[in-house]
């Protein structure tokens, strides 16, 4: 079983991790929500002087941790892709750079690979393929799974991501950055059908909808409204509990709504919820209740792995490296590539 040691800076998280397998041997986060939230969201700039400031740290203390060299691991792994390339290329230098000097394989890691990978730090998964639902900061995506190399997309958001249409909801409440924590505590004992709030579909141009696909834009659009019709009511405090609550319900509702449909369509009897949107009780809830109903599975990842961390990372470098995988020297960083084309980030010559 190979011992990897695996980095993360593609966002504003810093982490790393040593993982054996699907064990985790020691992991470590550095977040820096506290400084992006004096501006309300991530400050790209900021965030990659902070991963250069954290991530030595960071490798030294899950070294301590595990009780393991740098030398005795079999392979360095980082995330390279899709996210914020100066963020990105910290971790991707480091490894990179540990890596040679340690003369280990090096592997270059797709995040939202790493995600779906969160799941299995959890109870195990029934035999065979599921559908996954990721819902994070920067995607919204249901995914078959047939092996963990072999996935395909089978529903998007058409604009916002789940978490961000929760960052922006908690910006127009006043509820600070990260919106989701924020709007979660604000929800609690709130009233989540009190406002009626669109369930967002997208059209399909040759008529009817996208029966997997989702849209938050209109949802945030009625917030913003149902937020200046109140204040234009009264000089009173908001009822934000319930604003949030119901906000919350709304956004749940559709992804649960489109999740187990496709499952059901696709014929797959295991629907697993992971990405930073999955830390979510409500969510949670209301996605566990609805396949208890529908005679579906579900897994959910460890709420300790559903933001952004570098176990995942690792798991999903374990595996690659068990399939023979190995990442060119000189790989670099890319903002985009599609889950899809993940396996790109394995070929000679690098892609980019
Ligand atoms: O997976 P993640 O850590 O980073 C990305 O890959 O984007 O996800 C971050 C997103 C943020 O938008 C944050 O507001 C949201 O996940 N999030 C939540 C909760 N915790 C984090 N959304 C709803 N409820 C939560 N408890
Ligand atoms: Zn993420």
């Amino acid at each position: 079983m190979p011992t990897v040691l695996a980095l993360e800076t593609s966002c504003d998280e810093s982490a790393a991790a040593i993982v054996r397998d699907r064990v985790v041997l020691a992991s470590a986060v550095a977040s820096q929500v506290e400084e992006h939230a004096r501006w309300g969201g991530v400050v790209p700039e900021i965030a990659s002087r902070r991963h250069v400031e954290a991530l030595p740290q960071l490798i030294e203390q899950v070294c301590r941790d595990s009780g393991l060299a740098l030398s005795e691991v079999d392979a360095v792994a980082a995330t390279v892709a899709p996210g914020l390339v100066g963020a990105l290329l910290v971790a991707s230098v480091t490894g990179r750079t540990l890596a040679r000097l340690h003369g280990k394989p090096f592997l270059g890691v797709h995040h939202l690979e790493g995600h779906l990978a969160s799941v299995r730090l959890g109870e195990p998964l029934p035999p065979g393929p599921h559908l996954v639902l990721l819902v994070s900061g920067g995607h919204t995506e249901l995914v078959r799974v047939e092996a963990p190399e072999a996935v395909l997309r089978l529903g998007r958001s058409h604009d916002d991501a789940a978490g961000e249409a929760f960052d922006k909801v908690a910006r127009l409440l006043g509820l600070g950055y990260p919106g989701g924590p924020a709007i979660q505590a604000a929800a609690s004992g709130g009233d989540g059908q009190r406002f009626r709030l669109p369930r967002g579909r997208v059209s399909r141009p040759e008529g009817g909808f996208h029966p997997y696909d989702f849209s938050f834009s209109g949802l945030k659009t009625a917030m913003l409204r149902l937020v200046r019709s109140l204040e234009a009511e009264g000089p009173g405090p908001l009822p934000l509990a319930d604003l949030a609550a119901s906000f919350e319900q709304a956004v749940a509702d559709v992804l649960v709504e489109r999740s187990c449909r496709c499952a059901r369509d696709q014929g797959l009897g295991t629907l697993v919820l992971v990405g930073g949107v999955a830390a979510n009780q409500r969510l949670r809830t209301l996605l566990a209740d609805r396949c208890r109903r529908d005679g579906l599975q579900w897994r959910v990842a460890p709420l300790a792995y559903c933001t952004d961390n570098a176990a995942m990372v690792g798991v999903a470098a374990c595996e690659r490296l068990a399939r023979g995988c190995r990442s060119a020297g000189e790989l670099g960083v890319a903002a985009r590539l599609p889950l899809e084309q993940a396996g790109c980030l394995y070929d000679t010559p690098a892609p980019f």
